[in-house]
């Protein structure tokens, strides 16, 4: 298990580049989002302030505390209640159904693979019907020899497998854009819940 306060507390940060996924907002650009926007492992919340400047009203979510108060003061001009502490599988009763959208990016890697379920069924379960997953999938991440990880490497297939009951795929590419190298190796897909 990941201790994720420890990882921010030592700066052992490698995931945050201090600037929003080049993929998401180059997506956001052309498909801005409405509504609410759940944006769960959310780190320091550049995602999250990039939805608020479109115009979106997100809730970063992150389980580490030295995140949350990080991301609060990282955006000052964000209603403080833009961020909430907590974690992905013991979520707020208020959030079962209130979210229009929400974003993945680099939360599910971070994962054991062996949770992908629990991720899946708790992301479905804060959409609202019809609600969009936007999806910046972490496909190839490079491993050291012998590491298995975080951050886990997705297959495709078990992206595939994960979303093929209640999801419908509206948009899927490879970007061309990313974080210095990441180019290649992240999928954007966006999945609408159905029924
Ligand atoms: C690899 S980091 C990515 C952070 C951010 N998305 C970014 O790209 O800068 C994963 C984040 O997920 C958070 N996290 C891990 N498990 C979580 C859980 N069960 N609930 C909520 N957040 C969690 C961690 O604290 C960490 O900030």
């Amino acid at each position: 298990m990941t201790d994720w306060d420890q990882c921010y507390r030592e700066g052992n940060t490698p995931w945050n580049r201090g600037l929003p996924s080049p993929a998401l907002a180059e997506y956001l650009a052309r498909q801005p989002l409405n509504g609410r926007v759940f944006v769960p492992g959310c780190g320091l919340g550049h995602d999250v302030a990039l939805l608020a400047k479109q115009g979106a009203q997100p809730t970063g979510f992150d389980i580490s505390p030295l995140a949350h108060e990080k991301a609060r003061a990282t955006h000052p001009d964000l209603p403080p209640e833009t961020f909430v502490l907590g974690d992905l599988y013991a979520l707020p009763e208020a959030f079962l159904e209130a979210f229009d959208a929400m974003v993945e990016h680099t939360c599910l890697s971070a994962m054991p693979p062996e949770w992908r379920p629990r991720y899946r069924d708790a992301v479905a379960s804060v959409l609202k019907p019809g609600g969009l997953i936007v999806g910046v999938w972490y496909i190839n991440p490079d491993l050291d020899p012998g590491e298995t990880g975080p951050p886990y490497p997705l297959p495709l297939s078990e992206l595939d497998a994960l979303f093929a009951d209640g999801f419908e795929v509206v948009e899927d590419y490879v970007p061309e854009v990313g974080y210095e190298g990441r180019v290649g190796r992240e999928r954007l897909r966006v999945l609408r819940k159905v029924g």
